[in-house]
């Protein structure tokens, strides 16, 4: 069993960002610049935000955090919105998610310019993806994709199955998973909620992608033996021994899942720090305008 290390990737990406943007810099070229709005105190965002701001520092980029409290009105948002999409020096930028009731996402979503949307959220950037044009894609499918890349694992023509069709992680994950690509061209199955014999689904797939919020829901007796097994879930669990009060928890029961399989992804230090790695890849790609003008 091998041990997919998340982090050291994502260090390795992190420096190989760097390094590009000193390039860019030194040829007279401009620095990427990453705005992100965050709206409100939820817990989990300012953890995020926080991250991501400091991974823009760890790749060199310029970042600007725009924050707001919850009761901004809808107006607001979207005017600051506009505001970003013709800023010149903002490359690309975010509105974290989630935001207050009272606020339509669909409506922000789409009131990203596309051509910044280097979360990949806008309708544009997940057409294109389906029909496999040049996009942001989404940060987490992306990493995963990234790691499968980076540890060699063999995708072509084999079962995935993905658990979970959220449109950030299951439904774009699944895409990239059927892409005519390497990595890619498996035989993918999406499951849910309402999918009928989970158990069977999970122990035939080569490689299953979990992505369901449900902590340790994949259980050893699912899991066929020598699968790859990849655990996006990031569940907040009590833990009085840990400074925060909380640790993640993970879609996959890892002690007993992890002797069967050939690869499998720890939570922490899987998943979790090569989403924040693949914004900085599409903040990099939207400084150098390499996807659109
Ligand atoms: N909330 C949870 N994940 C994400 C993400 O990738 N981007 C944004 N904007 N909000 C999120």
């Amino acid at each position: 069993m091998t041990l997919i290390d998340g982090k050291a990737v994502s260090a390795q990406i992190k420096q190989e960002i760097a390094a590009e943007v000193e390039q860019i810099v030194a040829a007279g070229g401009k620095r990427p610049h990453l705005a992100a709005i965050l709206v409100g105190h939820d817990g989990g965002s300012e953890t995020y935000v926080a991250n991501k701001v400091k991974a823009c520092e760890a790749c060199g980029f310029k970042s600007t955090l725009i924050r707001y409290e919850a009761d901004i009105t809808e107006a607001e948002l979207l005017a600051k919105v506009e505001e970003l999409n013709q800023d010149a020096d903002v490359d690309g930028f975010i509105v974290q998610l989630p935001l207050p009731k009272h606020i339509s996402e669909q409506k922000v979503i789409e009131a990203i310019d596309y051509r910044k949307d280097v979360d990949g959220f806008h309708p544009i950037n997940v057409g294109r993806l389906a029909i496999g044009l040049p996009c942001y894609v989404s940060a987490t499918p992306n990493g995963i994709i990234e790691l499968l890349r980076r540890y060699n694992i063999e995708t072509s023509g084999k079962k995935c199955v993905v658990l979970g069709r959220s449109n950030i992680v299951g439904k774009p994950m699944a895409t990239l998973m059927m892409q005519k690509a390497n990595p890619g061209d498996a035989t993918v199955t999406v499951c849910h909620s309402h999918s009928r014999d989970l158990k069977k689904e999970c122990s035939e797939a080569d490689i299953i992608i979990a992505a369901i919020g449900k902590p340790n829901f994949v259980t050893a007796d699912m899991v066929k033996e020598g699968a790859v097994v990849i655990d996006v879930g990031t569940t907040r669990v009590p833990d009085a021994t840990k400074k925060s009060g909380f640790r993640l928890n993970g879609d996959v029961k890892f002690d007993e899942v992890a002797p069967k399989c050939s690869f499998i992804t720890p939570v922490p230090g899987g998943v979790g720090p090569m989403t924040i790695v693949s914004l900085m890849k599409n903040t990099l790609l939207a400084g150098k305008k390499a996807i659109y003008q």
